[in-house]
């Protein structure tokens, strides 16, 4: 099959995919709430994503990364590889030319098998209903022996309830069973999505039922005290927080 089909093979899977109507409108809302200094969000992407990911990714100065749903492409900017790929389902035009994007949805990624030493998808597993998909994907265009990271707002404690007075997190969901929240809007404004739930194990699980061996799992947890004291000097948030629960957890494996 040439590039090219499998080109617009992807492109009508993206348009008739449910997210296709609802990522464009909130990816720009999105990247100007991690932008802005002053907002929870960028707060949440500078303490608790961003030096994880780094951590776990590890050097990439010699590697071909991909970064799947990259927004606009902040990871690629903070690690520099050697050669940078970069997708998402939506247009980024606010992506640095030194790297190579295109349009590609995860669940039908058009890239070569093999070709990538580390490939990482940041809050990108969370919004889709093919986990497994996804994953298999992630897997095929990884080298062996290359790394696959991803980034979770953690199962458990996302949208299942909240902080009390006490900062105790109180769960209202049943975590038992896989759901989908409805017309979800991040910080807010960014939205309507759809957030599929799933238990913890579904993504380890997953994992290792494609194939990558798990090297580490991370779970972030904020640090309220300077989290307040940033509200202090002005922080926006009107979200309740704990650093009592985990916030953000990273899944780190390897192609054997
Ligand atoms: C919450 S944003 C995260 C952006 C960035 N990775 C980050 O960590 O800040 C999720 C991104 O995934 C993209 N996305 C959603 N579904 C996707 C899919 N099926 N394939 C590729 N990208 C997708 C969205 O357009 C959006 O840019």
């Amino acid at each position: 099959m040439s590039k090219n089909i499998v080109i617009q093979n992807v492109k009508s899977a993206i348009t008739q995919s449910p997210c296709w109507e609802t990522w464009p409108r909130a990816t720009r809302i999105y990247s100007d709430l991690v932008c802005d200094h002053s907002k929870d969000s960028y707060y949440l992407r500078a303490h608790g994503l961003k030096p994880n990911l780094i951590r776990l990714i590890g050097d990439c100065k010699d590697s071909r990364l991909l970064d799947i749903g990259s927004g606009n492409g902040w990871l690629l900017d903070a690690l520099r590889p050697k050669e940078g790929y970069a997708c998402d389902i939506v247009e980024q035009p606010d992506i640095s030319p030194k790297w190579n994007f295109e349009i590609q949805d995860v669940r039908s990624l058009s890239y070569a098998d093999n070709f990538f030493d580390v490939v990482a998808g940041s809050l990108l597993l969370i919004w889709m209903k093919e986990l497994d998909i996804a994953l298999q994907q992630m897997y095929r265009v990884t080298k062996p022996g290359g790394k696959m990271v991803i980034s979770l707002v953690h199962p458990y404690f996302y949208r299942t309830g909240e902080p009390n007075k006490n900062g105790d997190f109180v769960i209202g969901s049943n975590l038992s069973t896989p759901f989908k929240i409805e017309k979800l809007k991040i910080g807010g404004i960014a939205g309507p999505l759809t957030y599929f739930y799933r238990p913890f194990p579904d993504y380890i699980n997953n994992c290792i039922k494609v194939g990558f061996r798990i090297v580490e799992i991370v779970d972030w947890f904020i640090d309220m005290a300077d989290y307040e004291q940033k509200v202090k000097v002005g922080m926006n948030s009107n979200i309740l927080r704990t650093g009592k629960v985990p916030l953000y957890s990273f899944i780190a494996c390897e192609k054997g």
